[in-house]
């Protein structure tokens, strides 16, 4: 039996630049994916972003330059991933139209994702109708490239769970046509906020940006929570629930020293301070290359767009193919 072929999506919505939760939870396995696949694609999901800035379309028209950069810059590689704008490829808004009569009401309410972006945006009942639908639509930017492999942070589980319902329903209606997808989640499939909130988050006010500058990465690490009976360097400190630790857990490549640190910490003797400047350089060191190389891209925008349009010219040929198969499925293929 031939071997199904390996096709990677992922995407983002451009609602603002990207953070560390971002490139440890999904970027850092989409530069891997792309080396191991037989196809992989970046998706620029801007009517997504639409969903819940319906009346804002600059600001979901802005960040698209930002997020693309914030991808070139962590090593995503044009040759090797097809990247697009969704609202260019239409025949993901028609697949979208043919998902929604797969799916109830009752489950789109149902999703616990949804339901938290619901509460955290604080909608209610008056939630968009394409806000409630974007699983549905998610679903189509998938199946239309038949991607298998999603590269996700550990929050859009439940999504993926939905789009491989989609997938049955569909099969079972119309015939064998599309093939369930497996979710990847980093190694850190969600990261704390700075504040030592569940969730790193844009719209949280405690992100650390890929594009931050040392300075504000310096500002946002000395603010950072430790453990507030730890007054005195000689007091014990706790590192369970401690940000810095936290965070030197999962970046800090030196484990064994780290190890030490803690054990200091916790009989007494280790400043806050200290800890926190050793966290500064860590992620200098890992943003400083990133913001780099994003200052350099940056001063060419016609050639990032010029990416994007060559990407989704690509893409637009798999979705058309896709959209006559299914046309057929469906039997609405009459001229
Ligand atoms: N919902 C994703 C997010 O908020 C973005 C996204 C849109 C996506 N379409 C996708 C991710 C398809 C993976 C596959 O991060």
């Amino acid at each position: 039996m031939l071997k199904e072929p390996k096709i990677v999506l992922t995407g983002d919505r451009p609602t603002g630049k990207l953070h560390l939760g971002h490139f440890v939870g999904s970027i850092k396995n989409r530069i891997k994916l792309q080396n191991e696949s037989d196809k992989s694609f970046y998706m620029i999901a801007d009517i997504q972003g639409l969903t819940d800035n319906a009346s804002n379309p600059q600001k979901v028209r802005d960040n698209v330059i930002e997020v693309v950069l914030d991808n070139l810059a962590c090593g995503l590689d044009p040759k090797k991933t097809t990247m697009f704008i969704q609202s260019e490829v239409p025949e993901i808004a028609e697949l979208t139209v043919i998902f929604l009569n797969l799916v109830t009401l009752a489950r789109l309410k149902r999703n616990p994702t949804v339901k938290d972006e619901m509460k955290q945006k604080g909608f209610g009942e008056d939630v968009p109708a394409g806000f409630l639908c974007y699983p549905i639509s998610q679903a189509a930017d998938i199946l239309f490239a038949r991607a298998n492999l999603i590269p996700v942070g550990e929050d859009q589980l439940p999504v993926i769970e939905q789009v491989n319902e989609i997938v049955d329903t569909f099969n079972r209606f119309y015939g064998e046509t599309f093939t369930k997808v497996k979710h990847l989640v980093g190694d850190t499939p969600r990261l704390i906020g700075i504040d030592g909130g569940v969730k790193m988050g844009k719209s949280l006010n405690n992100a650390i940006y890929l594009s931050d500058s040392l300075d504000q990465i310096s500002k946002k690490v000395m603010n950072m929570y430790t453990d507030p009976n730890h007054i005195h360097v000689e007091d014990k400190g706790q590192v369970e629930g401690n940000v810095v630790f936290t965070y030197l857990d999962i970046f800090d490549s030196d484990k064994e020293e780290v190890f030490k640190l803690k054990e200091q910490y916790k009989n007494g003797g280790l400043g806050d301070v200290v800890i926190k400047k050793r966290l500064i350089k860590v992620l200098e060191d890992i943003i400083n290359p990133i913001r780099t190389k994003r200052e350099e891209l940056a001063k060419n925008p016609e050639e990032v767009m010029n990416i994007l349009k060559e990407g989704t010219r690509k893409a637009r040929i798999s979705a058309k193919k896709t959209l006559k198969e299914v046309r057929k499925a469906l039997k609405i293929d009459y001229f």
